[in-house]
Parts: C-alpha cells; structure tokens; sequence
C-alpha cells in the first residue's frame, strides 16, 4: 500500500491548526487512494480535525464528518471550503471595519499575561465579527486559520501566534501559565495580527488545486438525528468509512481546548464539560457506546461498504484495546475482516505521539470491517 503523501502537489490546508489525538494524513489517504473509486462518498463519525475529510478532497471524493466537539468542526470546515487567500484576507478586512471596538474583552490575570493588550482587541473584533456570521467559506477559512495562531511558541526570531510562550495543540491551564510567565518575565509582546493572517491565508490557501465536496456536522454520532442531516445524495451511499474513535481513556476533548473554545463562542475559561463526549467510565461501557455509532453508520452505508478504523489505549487506563474493538463491533453488522498493528510506519508522526503529554498511548492497530448488515 501507498502509505505516504509524497508525490502530491499541496496538502499545506490539512495543517492549519493542530488537534489532539489526530492520525496523519497519509493513513486515510492511503486507504482511499488504493481502493475507492471516483464518486464514492466518504464519512468519519468522529472527524477531529478533519483529516479523512481533507484525504477525501485530495482524491475528489465527496465526505460528510461528524463531531460533537465545536472546535474540531470549524477545524474540518476549513478542510472542505473552496476560496483563496485574497478573500480570506478580505473577510478579514471587513470584520474589522464591522467590528471597530469589541463588545466584550475577557479579563483577569491569564488575560493579561496571555496576550498584548492591542492583540487581544483585534482578536475579541474577529471573534465578535465571526460569531454574528460565519456563512461564506471565506469566513470560515478565516476561523480555522485563526483557531490555528491563536496560541503557540513564541519563536526565535518571528512571530507566528498571537499568545504568549504557549503549546499550540492543547490551550494552557490558567494558574499555570501564569505563574510560567512570570517566573520566567515573560511578558507578551504585540503582533502584527493582519499580518499573520496574510502569511497564513498564503500558506494554506494558496497553492490548493482540489475542490471540497460535502459537509461537516456538529453532532453526537451515538445519536439518529445528526444522520437526518446528511447532505442530498451521501444517506445510504457511504461506501468508505475512514475514522479513528476516541481511544480509551482519552477524553479531554473539550478542556484541552478551552481557549479555541472561547474563540468559537464559549465562556472565557477552562470549560470541564464533556457534552457529546463517549463517556469512559468502564471498557464495556465504552465499547457499547463505539457499538451504537457502528450501527448508526451502517444505516447510511451502501451494501459492502468498508469501514477503517486506528484504535488504542493510554496506559493509565488498564483495558485491552482489542477487546474493545471486538466488543464493539459484535452484532453491528459489521464483519471484521483484518486487524493490522499500525506500527512504525509513520515513525514519529503516529497518532500516539499526539497524545497528552504524561499518558503515553498504547500500540495502535488499525481494524478493517466490512458492511453485511
Ligand atoms: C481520536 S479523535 C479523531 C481525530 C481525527 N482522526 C483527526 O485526524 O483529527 C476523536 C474525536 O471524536 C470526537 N467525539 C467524541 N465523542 C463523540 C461523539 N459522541 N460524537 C461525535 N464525536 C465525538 C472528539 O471530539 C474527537 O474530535
């Protein structure tokens, strides 16, 4: 199997912004490349940053993505949307004349220590200006591109976040971060916001030559009512199911990423909710949850469509990966037809290296099924 990206011309678009736990491109891109044939609809229940989605579009394949998480659906947006780095950069432009002073400032230590005063306001307009509308894909390349600067390392010599000394894949904890900052007199500096925004919209809007087809969804995949949304033509046509759930263990989704969060319309601090979320209480709990999406799925799958998925564990959770695959798969309608260790291949950039910093994950095994339902 192909299992790299080499040899294509532009896949910039699917870094815009990091996000936990995502898999590399070249896993859904392989499998797709490989084995689906032109037209054939794609889906991922669980999308996070939309990278099945972006390998669908590379391909010219129609997808629709799935996740309850409001982050990781502006993330995936971003991955279907047609348009150039002019009229990002335009989009921009005009929030800001819409939007000449914000409404509403976050304030408090973390505030203060996090960002420059000057930033905070442009960043509190764009986010004012994006929450009234976000409608042309313009605006919503626009939100991704933001979500994506809106924290991360300083840098040596250029600015390319708007934050402070901060992780870009997960939001920092408050108290931390602050007492980070001052023990090290860290304090933030202005940036040139526009200026980052033209550099990004460049970088990941400029040399992109694919069209994005389909749709994002933000829903509870366990749930009947985010399938009634399906675009025209994708309910009962998905041939290709390219995903990776939730691994056991690792759910803090919501809180990791309470600053995107903030961003994209939520309260100004750590949120701890898990609204959406697979529940973790126990393997067997957790497994009849990933059961119930298999069989959601099925629903909307044309006869023999496959279903591809990268499973794991953390460490501090004592529970057999492969267990829980067999637990959730039994009874779906879904025949598993391979289990395949995800290895080394991608030495350095497997979804376990993504994961939280003290939990390392277990070995990751992809699981091929097939719809027999
Ligand atoms: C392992 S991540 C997927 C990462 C993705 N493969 C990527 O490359 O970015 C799992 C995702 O499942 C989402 N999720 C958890 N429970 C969900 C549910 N009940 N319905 C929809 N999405 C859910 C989380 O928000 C998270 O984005």
């Amino acid at each position: 199997m192909d299992n790299t990206t080499e040899g294509l011309a532009h896949t910039a678009l699917n870094g815009i912004a990091p996000y936990f736990t995502m898999f590399p491109l070249s896993f859904p891109y392989a499998i797709l490349k490989e084995r689906a044939r032109e037209g054939e609809w794609v889906l991922d229940p669980f999308c996070g940053r939309g990278t099945t989605n972006y390998a669908a579009r590379l391909l010219g394949l129609p997808s629709v993505g799935i996740d309850s998480s409001p982050v990781a659906v502006a993330l995936s947006e971003a991955k279907l949307v047609n348009t150039t780095p002019e009229r990002v950069i335009r989009a921009a432009e005009e929030i800001l004349e819409e939007v000449p002073v914000p409404a509403e400032v976050p304030e408090g230590e973390f505030w203060e220590w996090a960002f420059d005063t000057e930033v905070l306001a442009v960043v509190c307009r764009l986010r004012e200006g994006l929450l009234a509308n976000c409608r042309s894909h313009a605006r919503k390349a626009l939100r991704a591109l933001l979500l994506g600067a809106l924290h991360g390392p300083r840098g040596k010599t250029k600015r390319t976040y708007f934050s402070n000394q901060c992780q870009r894949t997960y939001a920092p904890k408050p108290n931390y971060a602050v007492t980070f900052w001052k023990r090290r007199d860290l304090r933030p500096e202005p940036v040139d916001v526009l200026g980052i925004i033209r550099e990004r919209a460049d970088r990941y809007f400029g040399g992109e030559r694919t069209r994005g087809r389909g749709k994002i969804l933000r829903g509870d995949s366990r749930e009947e009512a985010v399938y009634r949304r399906f675009p025209a033509g994708a309910s009962g046509a998905i041939r290709w199911v390219v995903t990776s759930p939730p691994y056991y263990g690792m759910n803090t989704y919501l809180p990791d990423q309470w600053l995107r969060l903030w961003f994209l319309g939520g309260a100004p601090e750590v949120a701890y909710g898990a609204e959406g979320q697979i529940r973790h209480s126990s393997p067997g709990e957790f497994a009849a949850q990933i059961r119930r999406v298999w069989m959601r799925v099925g629903q909307v799958c044309a006869p023999g469509a496959q279903l591809v998925f990268r499973f794991g564990g953390i460490r501090s959770r004592k529970a057999d990966p492969l267990e829980i695959v067999r637990l959730s798969l039994e009874g779906t309608g879904w025949r598993l037809t391979e289990l395949r260790p995800a290895g080394t291949a991608d030495a350095g950039r497997r979804q376990a290296l993504h994961i939280a910093r003290t939990d390392r994950a277990k070995e990751e095994t992809d699981v091929f099924a097939r719809w027999e339902g």
